[in-house]
């Protein structure tokens, strides 16, 4: 017999269905429950709603579990390459060899970007920050591709997922070199992805580059690691400008915007601002953990706390030991990494943070990571998208192909004025 819940509202009882996962996760499902009792919910930053059934992540934040469709992400890291695993998100399945040497070639060969884009960011500022040029430029793409924004035609949308996964890293690296006033390099088809994208961002036409095999490894790891994670504020909201029938490219671009906020995707850059602040201030580090404690003071420790990792976050610990590699391969130094340890040493032995259950998250290590292969701090947050990029896409396509989908449309708790008359502008 299927479980049921019971509610009492006004003193009469209602009975509604539990749904229960396939890892044993229980959901009361309320969709009946305006209807039958004229009640809504009110949830605030959705700490206990689902938006949503997904077949794709599995997160348990107590374990400290990550899955991509039934892999977990250890694995992933050690055996898997970015796009192969970007295949299985939006797929299901991991490619058999044809498939994915079918994926590779559509990805390699959707590459290049059209010319007329380059003199659209012409006009932007030097300085421009590139997760608004990358927003922009993702939604401006769907200009070029009228024809396939139908989101209910297969090949319109496998199409528009080709070209947005193999364009994102060239309109990434255009966006640093404009911010550089250095000349565009275009993408080369003998690398592969990850190499592709390190050529764009730190060739120069002058000299011959050098590819370094520590840096593609890492950041083969880093964008699997970001890949996923599930119903996030940016996944969430590629969902809900998804379920308006909005097309693919101006889905995703919603999702950057959503993304760059320093309490998401942002992160990556405030922890190295962060770590800037603390060196400029003389790197006292114990007085920036008590500014992070008071009450009274809106700092909070970048890089720290979770909403759903409580005890540790999987992708942090991976990323820890990369952290070493990348910094010892490449004999790094540099004091905002000593402030770095010693914030971490701090924080994981401090009362405040052990009882909040505030770990490192991924974007404390991530930031560390770019900043020693070379990465500018304005860039992270670009690299953390362009390694959502494939979660947001299969979340949209299930979304899309789901017969349960409406429109997203929460409703909400009215607390203005009552109704009230009009009144005359020389009697207010
Ligand atoms: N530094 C100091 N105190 C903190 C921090 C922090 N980084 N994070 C949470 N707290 C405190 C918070 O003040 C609260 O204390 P109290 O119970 O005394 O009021 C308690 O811990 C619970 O925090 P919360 O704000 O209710 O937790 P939340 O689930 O709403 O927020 C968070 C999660 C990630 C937004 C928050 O921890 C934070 O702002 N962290 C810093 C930003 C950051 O690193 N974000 C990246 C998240 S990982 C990448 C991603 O998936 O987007």
């Amino acid at each position: 017999m299927s479980e049921t819940a019971k509610i009492i509202i006004n003193g009469k009882e209602y009975e509604l269905p539990v749904i229960t996962g396939s890892e044993g996760e229980q959901a009361i499902d309320i969709a009946q429950l305006r209807a039958l009792t004229g009640v809504i919910t009110l949830d605030n930053g959705f700490t206990s709603t689902g938006s949503c059934q997904s077949a794709i992540t599995f997160l348990d934040g107590e374990k400290g579990i990550l899955r991509y469709r039934g892999y977990r992400i250890e694995e992933l890291c050690q055996k898997s390459s970015f796009l192969e695993v970007a295949y299985l998100l939006i797929h299901g399945e991991l490619p058999n060899a044809a498939q994915e040497a079918e994926w590779e070639h559509h990805i390699t060969h959707h590459s290049m970007i059209k010319e007329d884009i380059k003199r659209y960011w012409d006009a932007w500022p030097q300085t421009a920050h590139p997760m608004a040029l990358l927003s922009s430029v993702t939604s401006a793409l769907s200009t070029f591709y009228e024809d396939s924004h139908n989101v209910y035609d297969p090949r319109q949308v496998e199409i528009s997922i080709h070209r947005l996964i193999a364009k994102m890293p060239t309109v990434a690296a255009y966006a640093y070199k404009k911010s550089q006033g250095q000349p565009y390099m275009y993408p080369i088809n003998r690398y592969n992805y990850i190499e592709r994208f390190l050529y764009m961002m730190f060739a120069l036409p002058v000299e011959e580059y050098k590819m370094n095999p520590v840096l593609v490894k890492a950041l083969n790891q880093i964008l699997i690691l970001h890949a996923d994670h599930e119903q996030n504020c940016s996944t969430s909201t590629v969902r809900l400008v998804g379920s308006s029938h909005a097309n693919l490219f101006a889905s995703i671009a919603a999702g950057v915007t959503a993304l760059w906020g320093p309490l998401h995707g942002g992160a990556n850059q405030a922890v190295l601002e962060m770590l800037d602040k603390i060196h400029a201030d003389g790197g006292n580090v114990d007085k920036w953990v008590a500014k992070a404690k008071d009450k009274d003071d809106n700092f909070k420790l970048m890089g720290f706390g979770h909403r759903v990792y409580k005890n540790f976050d999987p992708r942090a610990l991976i990323l820890k030991e990369t952290a070493d590699e990348v910094l010892a391969t490449l004999g790094v130094v540099d004091p905002r990494l000593e402030i770095a340890r010693k914030l971490e040493e701090i924080a994981l032995s401090d009362p405040y943070f052990i009882e909040r259950k505030l770990y490192p998250n991924v974007d404390f290590y991530s930031g560390i990571i770019y900043k020693a292969m070379g990465f500018p701090t304005k860039m992270f947050t670009v690299l953390f998208a362009l390694g959502r990029l494939p979660g947001w896409i299969a979340q949209w396509k299930e979304m899309i192909e789901s017969k349960e989908t409406k429109i997203g449309r929460p409703r909400q708790i009215y607390t203005g004025a009552t109704e009230r008359p009009w009144v005359p502008v020389n009697k207010r």
